[in-house]
């Protein structure tokens, strides 16, 4: 029987590393503390529809994620949105066209994840506490004391925070993913039932309590019953307000956006509030992975490069090329 390798993280970057392993004949068990996969690249499902309240759009700059970008394309998963971008800046909002290309998962940012993992072995709403080495494999401890193994190697793609911890048997990596910052952001959506009479569909916010706002339905495929829109408030905001309770996070957010919108803004007939503790490291690195080979212990994610969809994706590339390479 062969012995799998274990990957705690089904976001971008842990199945970015399960799949290079999989095309490679290695066999993969994935776990999960949510219910599904994407992470931070998850939709959120809700009464207004499916919301990307985390990760908004991507952009490919590297190569090798260019072409995994056009394969989800050709598999229908992903297209390229082109929105009428705004900026605000000083009071002022202005139209910001640019020529970058964008693109988001269709029909919600989760449709990328969920491709990827296609059929291989996962178990979710599993939060995994401890990694410890067995006599000569690893084994996973789980937060209601279930043990899973063994496993040949560990793959860690969580955030920075969540990965110190899953770390105790390889100290030299917890302590470089100890000093990995993470700040937090709060999303909020709202949706009116009658569309703002607005011309805008995404808005780069400066000098205000949000750094970044979109209109859903101009996202392909995205249910257009509802006018619904996603904010994000800037980082510092975020956690100067970490502990205020949605109700008023919303408020605040909702009063941000009616103040730079420049139409009128009823009330919303839906609004929801999410917390992201680990939302973007507080600066970028470039490590591409952490391992130690001996240990056969691997850690990847967005914190190893950009912070971003694809640094992520790269991140996980980089990981399954070191455990291939030791193993060779
Ligand atoms: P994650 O997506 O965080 O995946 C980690 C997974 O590990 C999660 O599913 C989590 O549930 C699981 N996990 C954690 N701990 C445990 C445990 N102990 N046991 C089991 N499972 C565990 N990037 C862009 O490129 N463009 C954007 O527009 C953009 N906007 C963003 C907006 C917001 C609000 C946020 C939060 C992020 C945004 N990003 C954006 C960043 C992008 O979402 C991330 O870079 C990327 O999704 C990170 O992927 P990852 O796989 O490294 O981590
Ligand atoms: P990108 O190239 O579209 O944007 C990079 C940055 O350039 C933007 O943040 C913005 O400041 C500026 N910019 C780009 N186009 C602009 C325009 N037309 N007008 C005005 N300013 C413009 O995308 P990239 O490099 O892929 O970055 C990803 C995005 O994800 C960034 O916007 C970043 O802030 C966001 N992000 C948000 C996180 C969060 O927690 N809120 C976490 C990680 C990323």
């Amino acid at each position: 029987m062969t012995v799998p390798i274990a990957i705690i993280g089904t976001g971008i970057a842990g199945l970015s590393a399960a799949q290079a392993l999989n095309a490679a004949g290695h066999s993969v068990h994935l776990f999960d503390k949510s219910r599904g996969s994407g992470g931070r690249m998850s939709s959120k499902r809700s009464d207004a529809g499916s919301l990307d309240m985390g990760a908004q759009y991507f952009t490919a700059r590297d190569r090798r994620f260019m072409t995994a970008v056009q394969q989800w394309q050709a598999q229908g998963c992903v297209e390229q949105w082109t929105p009428s971008l705004y900026n605000f800046h000083a009071g002022q909002l202005s139209p910001s066209p640019d020529e970058q290309v964008r693109w988001v998962g269709k029909p919600g940012m989760s449709a990328i994840t969920r491709a990827m993992l296609g059929d291989l072995p996962v178990t979710f709403s599993c939060r995994i506490t401890e990694v410890f080495q067995g006599e000569h494999h690893w084994n996973l401890q789980d937060a209601e004391g279930q043990s899973h193994g063994p496993f040949s190697h560990v793959v860690i793609a969580t955030p920075a925070p969540q990965a110190t911890t899953l770390l105790a048997a390889a100290p030299k990596l917890a302590g470089v993913a100890a000093g990995v910052k993470m700040d937090p952001t709060w999303a909020v959506a709202l949706a009116f039932n009658k569309p703002l009479e607005t011309p805008l569909e995404g808005c780069f916010v400066q000098d205000s309590p949000l750094d970044w706002l979109a209109r859903n339905r101009s996202k392909p495929g995205r249910d257009v019953t509802l006018d619904t829109w996603v904010l994000h408030a800037t980082s510092s905001w975020s956690k100067q307000h970490l502990d205020m309770p949605k109700e008023t996070v919303i408020e605040h957010l909702h009063g941000a956006f009616a103040e730079l919108i420049g139409c009128a803004m009823p009330a919303p007939s839906f609004s929801l509030a999410h917390r992201w503790l680990y939302a973007r490291p507080a600066s970028a690195h470039e490590w591409g992975a952490l391992s130690d080979s001996d240990l056969g212990i691997y850690v990847c994610g967005d914190w190893c490069l950009s912070g971003r969809v694809e640094g992520a994706w790269l991140s996980g590339q980089e990981a399954a090329r070191r455990l291939m390479e030791h193993l060779n």
